[in-house]
């Protein structure tokens, strides 16, 4: 199907349809006739396409070309200051129940909130074009393909669609062909443009609202066109519509890298990690091993669905198609297989600083700043500013198959059988290095009551200590205690031979002075070691209250260039931290309230038991 473009008139009704999927045709024509755009526009994944939605948002303002010799068919963005990061606090889980909703998420009557919805979308799109773009998370040889539909007046949201998941043409045949269910996924920035008006670069609405109706499996999304609030099949379906899917189907939407690692004995092992956003996923998925004969390849950076592979163990597959990675820390020291991906062509940056020749720049790219850059808000800097160039929530947007070190597997529908799941946040205290659970119950302990200092990721004050289970807090899509009894119960559906095993880990741990005592980055590949000889049955491990921690002298330290009382502080577990952080986790469950399952009440019992 070639890209069409027509007025939604009375006069043409049938030209609005573009597809013969009934369902799909009767949608876009009531969005249509409820948004009154200017043109609709069926997005079909093509080149020309990306060529004229790119140009477009260039001859418009809102994007800038890139020197191509530096970063070829590539685009910065400046969003709006107020339109950063994903707006927790108005993202809404409209189950028909405020119960199924849980304790952790923000709930309106479905009824209620379609009417405000209704109402903040009546006209929203007037003055602008509205794109329906076809799209699928993970493959289209799935069986069956997780098909999704986002209709948005945003260029750059297409253009981000394009990059993040696999748009257009051929899904949308797939779709028609199978007759197949798919999630409606509305967009609108909320800036409709009346005759006349001049457009601005980054149009977007004070009223933000992004919502999900987990029964319909819809989401809607109002006001934001940045990243998680905007590009609807990430956060909006592949976490939160699709962690409702798995309760229903028996299997787990996660926010978790997924790394295939190859030790010098050819062992080969798929760990998952979930640590909260802006807490190192995309570094860990894309490690440099630092240890002779270790292979590590990225199959996925932010989320994985992990299902049962009906022989007794878990498998676990990356549904999209890009990465949309944190910039800041991004470097040719700690990730040159990031820098490499994002140089290679076709990515969109936004809210990075520019220098004078055409390329971007942000904190922690190289040692030393250019003398002078373009900052994210379009002002002018030095170094000697006295603010950031780059906003901490500035963003890269890369095709995934530019990763020099992509697992050949990163597509297959089977996925990669896991043998092992860290968790970890970003805690200056009290959370050893590593740490293994003693089983998956002590695992889902470790998980459900994870903790980590908020970062700029999300709109809201940074560093402030929260319980984030499994990563997931803003992501579950429905209540917490049932999704932490639906993970006891998946991994305790395993097979105990093939179930993979829970680490807990914190790069951050701090010394006094404020300095990391773990170097992190590509060095982290020692604590995987550490992780890949317990798998195979010969790493040591000592027993503390928290759980299992590699001894002095099990962590391989040689060539490491750092003070080894520092590990020995990093590795840690500090009775008396602990203790304070008992009524800390209580006074989580309690919120999590009635329906966390008894088995974590027991394992608190059990740390308090070991802490006295
Ligand atoms: P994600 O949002 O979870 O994917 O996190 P990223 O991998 O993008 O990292 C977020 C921030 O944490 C970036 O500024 C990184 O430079 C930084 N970071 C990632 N891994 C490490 C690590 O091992 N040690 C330290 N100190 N910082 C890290
Ligand atoms: P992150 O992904 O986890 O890489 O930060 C985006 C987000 O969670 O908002
Ligand atoms: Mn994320
Ligand atoms: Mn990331």
């Amino acid at each position: 199907m070639t890209t069409t473009e027509h007025r939604p008139t009375a006069a043409t009704p049938s030209s609005l349809h573009g597809t013969s999927h009934a369902p799909l045709a009767a949608w876009v024509a009531e969005v249509a006739e409820l948004t009154q755009p200017d043109a609709v526009r069926w997005a079909d994944g093509s080149e020309t396409e990306w060529r004229g939605i790119t140009d477009a948002l260039v001859a418009d303002g809102t994007a800038l070309r890139l020197d191509p010799a530096r970063k070829p068919d590539s685009f910065l963005v400046r969003s709006d200051p107020d339109d950063v990061a994903r707006v927790e606090d108005r993202t809404f889980i409209c189950s028909r129940d405020e119960r199924d909703a849980g304790p952790t998420n923000n709930w309106v009557d479905p009824d209620v909130m379609r009417a405000e919805l209704t109402g903040l979308f009546r006209g929203s799109m007037r003055g602008r074009t509205m794109y329906v773009v076809p799209f699928v998370m993970g493959s289209l040889q799935a069986d069956p393909p997780m098909f999704g539909v986002e209709i948005t007046d945003s260029p750059y949201v297409v253009a981000s669609m394009h990059v993040m998941a696999t748009v257009g043409a051929d899904v949308l045949a797939e779709l028609e062909r199978r007759e197949a269910d798919f999630v409606p996924c509305l967009h609108s920035v909320g800036a409709p443009l009346e005759p006349g008006q001049e457009d601005v670069p980054w149009p977007c609405n004070e009223t933000k609202r992004i919502v999900h109706f987990p029964e319909e499996r819809s989401i809607w999304s109002f006001g934001s066109g940045y990243g998680g609030n905007a590009l609807l099949g990430k956060k909006c379906y592949a976490l939160r519509i699709a962690s409702v899917i798995g309760r229903d189907e028996g299997w787990l939407a996660e926010h978790m890298l997924v790394l295939r690692l190859t030790s010098p004995r050819q062992e080969v092992h798929h760990l998952a990690a979930a640590f909260p956003s802006a807490c190192g996923k995309t570094n860990l998925a894309m490690l440099q091993t630092t240890l002779p004969g270790w292979t590590a390849e990225t199959v996925g950076d932010d989320i994985a669905w992990i299902r049962p592979d009906g022989e007794g163990g878990l498998t676990a597959v990356n549904p999209e198609a890009g990465l949309f990675g944190v910039a800041p820390g991004t470097g040719w020291s700690t990730n040159p297989t990031a820098m490499r991906a994002v140089s290679a062509g076709r990515s969109i940056f936004t809210n990075v600083a520019l220098t004078d020749d055409g390329d971007v720049w942000w904190e922690g790219m190289t040692d030393e700043p250019p003398a002078h850059l373009v900052d994210w808000r379009g002002e002018s800097w030095t170094p000697d500013a006295g603010r950031p160039a780059a906003h901490p929530n500035s963003r890269f947007c890369t095709p995934i198959h530019q990763l020099p070190g992509l697992a050949a597997e990163y597509d297959d529908p089977r996925g990669v059988p896991l043998s092992a799941v860290l968790v970890g946040g970003r805690r200056r205290t009290t959370v050893p290095l590593v740490v293994e659970a003693r089983d998956w119950r002590h695992g889902t302990f470790l998980a459900a009551t994870l903790s980590s200092e908020t970062t700029a990721a999300a709109t809201g004050e940074v560093g402030v200590v929260r319980r984030d289970p499994v990563a997931m807090l803003p992501f579950i899509g429905y209540d917490a205690g049932d999704y932490l009894s639906h993970w006891l119960a998946v991994g305790e559906g395993t097979d105990p031979a093939r179930r993979p095993r829970v680490f807990c880990v914190n790069w951050f741990r701090r010394g006094d002075d404020g300095r990391f005592l773990w170097p992190g980055f590509g060095e982290n590949t020692r604590v995987l070691a550490w992780v890949v000889d317990r798998l195979e049955g010969r790493g040591e491990a000592v027993e503390t209250p928290v759980g299992l921690v590699p001894p002095a002298g099990a962590l391989d330290l040689s060539g490491l260039d750092v003070d080894p009382a520092d590990v020995t502080a990093a590795l840690a577990v500090d009775v008396e931290e602990w203790r304070a952080e008992l009524p800390e986790i209580e006074a989580w469950l309690d919120l999590l309230g009635p329906t966390v399952p008894q088995a974590l009440h027991d394992e608190l019992d059990g740390l308090r038991r070991r802490l006295r």
